[in-house]
């Protein structure tokens, strides 16, 4: 009989947040209809509305909470010949290896670190930290052989076979490619963007002249890209494809590293704003820099499998725009006629770039509010309710409004309130089944206020109005809603915290 595996706190808890995802609309698999896709999803109702209003709180607090910063929306189909100047078509690569046996391929190094992990829950410490070591090592100097050997030696085996039949390391592009127009062939491949800053820095000069910003200025974009990844784990942490929130921040040379820690404070301050508990965050300075950066830091969330990328905050030097002039033979320079020295007035931008995955964003954020609180019911016993406590301003839903009773004229003044609250907030308006069950369903899906219309309504004109996270009920006029609503709801709640005005 094969063997129970027993999940610590962690594993269970991530796997009540995957269901409850699929049970309440939020996440649903791609294609499930037919066996799924692996690492593609799709986002359902409640989904689909929470990831717009974080996409939304992003793009206001970067566009219109900061007056050097515009947005734009570039395609998803770039020129080739862009990869080729960024990079990607040579470098965007993964070290992989195959098992012989059960045909499962790996990226290398999350096959080491796993065997590094095992070490540490072993309390091998000193061990795990030279193979860590050891497999950097290797990494940097691309020594795939030093790879393969590190595994052979390591005995490390497939999880699938339990064999360690491997073939060699290889490299793997992480780009996925198709043909444009009717012809197929080398001469019509074209990729799909695996980022979307690429659309930013060709864009630059056409964004800086038509919007007339001066230098220091950004631009920010929300789009989808599309990485090969191979080892696709931990639901929508690491997809297929995903969509980025990217901004690029243009500044003269020599005054980068300002912007690289001053926009480290605010991707930070803005995280906070979400309602993430700031004991879950943490920057991870990059130890080995890509060969164009001159600083990196990761703001890591802890998820419930450890402390993980949320956010990338990169000094990516001139590099991006020094290559598409070079490989596009277009001059890509900025005259700053605040620069009092006439020989470097003229100049090709240094960048920062923040960028921030609206999926992963998605994920932290659903982490954070799935919450089981402990309590006593009516009838004594004890009981575990289930809520997701996001911040007011980002749930799906902000108001439910609900007849006691379908009967009476309680449906129609219902609807009255309704009407009144659904021009300006995301309302439902349900007269289906028991309010307890309602309320229940709200908390789920983790809507902040449910307004419910008796028989007193008619005679006074006030509503209970029950609250999710404590799930008080109090009586309140009809006239007196949007105020209370609009209070907790608004996303200036946000704005104003990103801003320190909270
Ligand atoms: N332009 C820089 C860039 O793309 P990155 O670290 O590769 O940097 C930035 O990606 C962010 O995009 C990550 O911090 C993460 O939030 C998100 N991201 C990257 N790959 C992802 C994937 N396969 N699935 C979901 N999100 C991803």
């Amino acid at each position: 009989m094969a063997k129970k595996i027993e999940l610590t706190p962690e594993q269970k808890r991530f796997e009540d947040i995957i269901s409850h995802a699929k049970a309440y609309g939020f996440v649903f698999q791609s294609s499930e209809l037919y066996d799924g896709l692996q690492a593609v999803y799709d986002y359902g109702q409640n989904g689909a509305q929470l990831k717009n209003n974080l996409k939304q709180v992003w793009w206001r607090a970067m566009t219109q909470m900061n007056e050097d910063i515009v947005g734009i929306d570039s395609a998803i189909f770039m020129h080739p010949e862009i990869w080729k100047a960024s990079g990607h078509v040579d470098n965007f690569n993964d070290p992989m290896i195959d098992n012989k046996d059960s045909k499962k391929r790996y990226r290398v190094d999350h096959l080491i670190e796993k065997k590094i992990d095992a070490l540490k829950t072993e309390n091998k410490l000193e061990e795990a930290e030279k193979l860590n070591a050891t497999m950097d090592a290797f990494l940097a100097k691309e020594d795939f052989e030093g790879l393969y050997n590190l595994i052979v030696t390591e005995k490390i085996a497939c999880e699938v076979s339990n064999t360690c039949n491997w073939t060699e390391v290889r490299q793997f592009n992480l780009m996925f490619s198709t043909e444009m127009g009717a012809v197929a062939g080398e001469d019509n491949k074209i990729y799909l963007r695996p980022e979307t800053a690429q659309g930013i820095f060709v864009n630059f000069l056409n964004v800086q002249k038509t919007s007339g910003r001066k230098i220091p200025f950004g631009i920010a974009q929300i789009g989808k890209a599309f990485r090969n990844e191979i080892v696709a784990r931990q639901f929508i942490f690491r997809m297929r494809e995903f969509e980025q929130m990217e901004m690029q921040y243009f500044v003269r040379p020599s005054t980068e590293m300002d912007a690289y820690n001053s926009w480290k404070t605010k991707r930070m301050n803005f995280l906070k704003a979400l309602g993430i508990n700031p004991d879950k965050l943490r920057f991870h300075d990059h130890t080995k820099l890509a060969h164009y950066a001159n600083a990196a830091v990761d703001i890591e969330y802890e998820f419930p499998f450890g402390f993980k990328e949320l956010e990338g905050i990169h000094s990516r030097t001139d590099f991006d725009l020094s290559q598409h002039q070079k490989h596009s033979r277009n001059k890509i320079q900025y005259f700053d006629e605040q620069v009092e020295d006439k020989d470097k007035q003229r100049y090709i931008p240094y960048v920062v770039e923040t960028s921030i995955g609206a999926d992963r964003l998605f994920l932290a954020i659903l982490c954070e509010s799935y919450t089981e609180a402990k309590g006593i019911d009516a009838k004594g016993e004890e009981k575990t309710r289930i809520f997701l406590k996001l911040h007011p301003a980002i749930a799906p839903i902000k108001v439910a409004v609900f007849p006691l009773l379908n009967k009476d004229g309680l449906p129609e003044k219902a609807r009255e309130v309704f009407e009144m609250l659904r021009y300006d907030y995301e309302t439902l308006y349900e007269n289906r089944g028991a309010i307890g069950k309602n309320y229940t369903r709200m908390d789920m899906i983790g809507t902040p206020y449910c307004v419910t219309i008796d028989h007193q309504t008619l005679e006074d004109n006030t509503v209970t109005l029950r609250e999710r996270d404590t799930t008080d009920q109090i009586r309140v006029l009809i006239s007196d809603l949007p105020k209370i609503v609009e209070e907790r709801v608004s996303l200036k709640n946000i704005l104003l915290m990103v801003n320190g005005k909270w």
